[in-house]
């Protein structure tokens, strides 16, 4: 088991070299980074015997093949970070993913199905204010209109893709028959202190949560910041804050909602200058999709009387929507049965994070694993899940998958 684990860490810190300059690990998707990634991981699929393709969404694939006609198993996750990320969210779920396949390879079993890995380019949604083109893409589910999105350097998504090896136009080629795919396995770091409280290696997933994410573009009226009198002014950056301060308290009071501003601009950004042009993100999470909506709506009525109140027009606009998912019971009972023997008490919890399997769950069952984080801490150089953890984790993968 540790031989597994001990192999899953040191691919994980040798795919962390592959990374932007800066603290921890920086990979976005379509990048140089991303495609150094990808040689990397198609070296792990074939170590396991897989045959590797890469689609037209950028996702890499490897295949190991079941008997002539059989349908096919997915596993997956992201080999995606956010800035300045760790070393184990998105990437780990590929790594475990081909050791499971490699470790039924090395046991010579033999399988009714064929079982694909599949690492796919874009789950944060850091770079594009959208996210999970591939998995939307096999699902039949992705929206044309994400194509014209363009980041903070105004590159189309559509020509990062193509640039990339991909092929926006031939995007929805990609979807898959829900016949032919049996379910969706994804192993992913907890991110969360709930393994740790607990004192166990492993967890199941019971649900995912849903998520949207809005970008707010709020404009002023600049000036000179000594001549201007404070009544006559329209500075957008006050705006933003009022509206920063106004969406946390609405989200401390409402059960069941998180909602985060983690990302903002300003114009001109010069110390003498008002503030002529703001734009933020926000994000809502919930396992409720209800309760997101109306909290969304409840965002825009604020966000219009502080436009209102303050002559400085709000735009906003919603640029990134996933619903909440269950896990399939069945898969959920049969990778729970999988850890029985290595982890008996393996907690069963849904997860707050969104993940590949949130899209996946259009086109068929899924089931998550989640493994251990030190100290709660993701998104962070400083995310750490251990050899001997991730070690469990592969065999109950590899068993899950023997046993289906
Ligand atoms: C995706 O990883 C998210 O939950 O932010
Ligand atoms: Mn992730
Ligand atoms: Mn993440």
């Amino acid at each position: 088991m540790m031989k597994w684990g001990r192999e899953a860490q040191k691919r994980l810190q040798a795919i962390a070299e592959v990374s932007e300059p800066g603290p921890g690990v920086t990979r976005f998707p379509f990048t140089p980074e991303h495609s150094r990634a990808r040689d990397m991981i198609a070296g792990w699929m074939t170590d396991a015997g897989m045959k590797v393709q890469l689609d037209t969404a950028t996702t890499l694939i490897g295949r190991r093949e079941g008997p002539k006609g059989a349908p096919t198993f997915l596993i997956g996750s992201h080999q995606d970070s956010v800035r300045s990320g760790g070393a184990y969210d998105g990437i780990m779920g590929i790594a475990l993913g081909c050791l499971a396949v490699e470790k039924l390879a090395a046991n010579h079993v033999d399988l009714p199905f064929a079982v694909e890995v599949l690492a796919f380019a874009d789950e944060e949604g850091v770079r594009f204010p959208t996210a999970l083109l591939g998995p939307r893409a096999l699902a039949g589910t992705w929206d044309p209109a994400v194509l014209e999105m363009t980041d903070r350097a105004d590159i189309r998504l559509a020509d990062a893709l193509d640039a990339a090896g991909g092929s926006s136009a031939a995007l929805a080629r990609l979807a898959r028959a829900p016949g032919d795919v049996l379910g969706y396995l994804e192993a992913h770091i907890e991110q969360g202190p709930v393994l740790e409280v607990q004192d166990q290696a492993i967890g199941v997933v019971t649900g995912i949560c849903g998520i949207e994410r809005n970008t707010v573009t709020i404009s002023g009226q600049t000036g000179h910041a000594g001549t201007v009198p404070m009544e006559m002014r329209a500075d957008a950056l006050v705006t933003a804050a009022r509206l920063i301060a106004d969406v946390e308290a609405l989200a401390r009071e409402t059960e069941g909602v998180l909602a985060t501003v983690g990302c903002i601009d300003c114009a001109p950004n010069v110390v003498n200058a008002i503030p002529s042009r703001c734009s933020l993100t926000i994000e809502i999470r919930s396992a409720d999709d209800d309760a997101r909506q109306s909290f969304s709506m409840r965002v825009i009525e604020v966000a219009n009387k502080l436009a209102k109140d303050r002559s400085t027009p709000v735009a906003l606009a919603k640029t990134y929507e996933q619903n909440a998912s269950a896990c399939d019971p069945r898969l959920v009972g049969k990778l729970h049965g999988a850890a029985k023997n290595l982890a008996p008490d393996a907690p069963l919890f849904p997860s707050g994070a969104t993940h590949d399997a949130s899209a996946m769950a259009d086109l068929c069952p899924i089931a998550m694993l989640f493994v251990r984080c030190k100290g709660g801490i993701s998104h962070s150089p400083d995310e750490y899940a251990s050899a001997e953890d991730m070690g469990v984790a592969v065999e109950v993968m590899a068993g899950f998958l023997a046993d289906l």
